[in-house]
């Protein structure tokens, strides 16, 4: 059984048991430290919860691929009897995992005309301009990174199950969990999954929301991709009742702009697409085409985070002339996370305005926990980060107990001043270095 294994916060959770009860005046514990953090305290964020359970935290303890789409997976995989699977699996994976963006063909152009100036520099190349071409295209060959396109065949799509359903599930679901955690109401009826290939985002999806979910469409250009997520959803055959209702193939983009759906995902496949026009274009439809939550997911990788760092810009850059849906774009969530078995980035972009949704800084490395201080490195609501060091004795028992067991990726319930000239660091020892100095 494919399992993506548990955050460790859990493991630290059982350390910090509470003991007693606590009086009710230390939640409202306020410590102000200039040009640092504030104890969220104009709400009461901690209600009755222990602090192993405040409310910025987001992580999930152990995400299991539901057990119908493992058997299913399982059965197809030993169907098809193909030969070398691991290898294939583990060839495929390393390909996902190095791949780089395509180099843009402006840049092709700048590098070729720098290598011809270069070469103009040798007489015996300079004179004939045939060698002159060759010379460049071979450099140019030699030093360009080359992306390619895989055409997800019957093959490989299964190659591609194999490798990444249980990691893809995985990703999404901790995105998803992300909504439900910090937006409980919202209930969406349409989804609409880009790139869809195996339908994880349709399994993830419909253990998140299948309540109240009753449309869902995959759309991938790929024929065999969606004859596979079919049949994983009907147990592996291809007749009979799907384990998901109401899930729709297409090889197409429905073209109506009219039609919008209350999630939009696009999971591991803007990294699919050639070039940066062709992303744009597809973000910009996508966008048009959410009517709530855009859910971006990418490997964490250098080259799937600048993916998504260049699809939020496009969005809340808004450039679109006259949008059918005028509602500005906000980040909801970003995002950069580690996890033991599956790393990868996501941005989730959603329609309104911010207001209330991202008044905390969210923790962006790993937490350092030390003797009576912990490390939290923070992305605060505007944009600058910093690095502060809780104490108990400086910002009060909650937030320090609060920040001990928080983890990459979790909110932390303070208040960050608005401006921040650069990355501020709080004193590693609060006895020896009292803030200020
Ligand atoms: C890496 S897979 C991701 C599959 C799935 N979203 C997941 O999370 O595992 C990328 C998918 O995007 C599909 N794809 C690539 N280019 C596409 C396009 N222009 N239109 C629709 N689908 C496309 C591929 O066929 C493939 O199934």
């Amino acid at each position: 059984m494919a399992t993506v294994r548990g955050l460790r916060h859990l493991l630290v959770c059982s350390r910090w048991r509470r003991g007693g009860a606590e009086a009710p005046q230390s939640r409202t514990l306020a410590a102000v430290v200039p040009g640092i953090s504030q104890v969220d305290n104009n709400s009461d964020f901690l209600g009755k919860r222990p602090h192993r359970r405040h409310p910025g935290i987001l992580q999930l303890p152990c995400i299991e691929v539901p057990p119908a789409l493992a058997a299913a997976a399982q059965f197809l995989l030993l169907e098809s009897s193909m030969p070398n699977v691991e290898k294939q699996v583990q060839a495929l994976t390393n390909y996902l995992w190095s791949r780089r963006l395509p180099v843009e063909p402006q840049e092709l152009q700048r590098r070729a005309v720098h290598l011809e100036k270069k070469f103009l520099e040798n007489p015996d190349l300079g004179q004939v301009e045939e060698k002159l071409r060759e010379a460049v295209l071979r450099a140019l060959r030699k030093t360009t990174y080359h992306w390619q396109e895989l055409s997800y065949n019957e093959s490989l799509s299964l190659v591609y199950m194999a490798a990444r359903l249980d990691g893809g599930f995985a990703a999404v679901s901790r995105a998803f969990h992300e909504i439900q955690a910090r937006v409980p109401e919202f209930q969406p009826q349409t989804l609409m999954d880009f790139g869809s290939g195996t339908g994880s985002v349709t399994w993830a999806a419909h253990s998140a929301w299948g309540q109240s979910l009753r449309e869902y469409l995959c759309v991938d250009s790929s024929a065999a991709m969606l004859v596979l997520a079919e049949k994983l959803l009907k147990g592996g055959s291809e007749s009979g009742e799907p384990y998901v209702p109401g899930v729709f193939f297409r090889q197409f983009l429905p073209v109506s702009p009219k039609v919008q759906f209350d999630v939009v995902v696009s999971a591991f496949s803007l990294s699919e697409l050639p070039g940066k026009a062709d992303r744009t274009e597809l973000v910009q439809s996508l966008w048009r085409k959410t009517s709530h939550f855009l859910v971006l997911v990418e490997n964490g990788t250098k080259a799937g985070h600048c993916l998504l760092m260049d699809a939020r810009d496009l969005i809340l850059k808004g450039k679109e002339k006259s949008p059918l849906d005028p509602r500005p774009g906000f980040v909801f969530a970003p995002n950069k996370k580690k996890q033991k078995e599956e790393k990868f980035s996501m941005v989730i972009l959603a329609r309104g305005s911010p207001e209330e949704a991202n008044r905390w800084p969210r923790i962006t490395q790993p937490v350092l926990k030390r003797p009576r201080h912990v490390h939290c490195h923070l992305c605060c609501p505007d944009g600058h980060m910093q690095h502060a060091v809780i104490t108990a004795r400086q910002h009060g028992r909650d937030l320090y107990r609060c920040a001990r067991v928080s983890s990459w990726g979790d909110l932390l319930p303070v208040i960050t001043p608005s401006e921040s000239p650069s990355e501020s660091e709080l004193p590693l020892s609060p006895a020896d270095n009292p803030p200020g100095s």
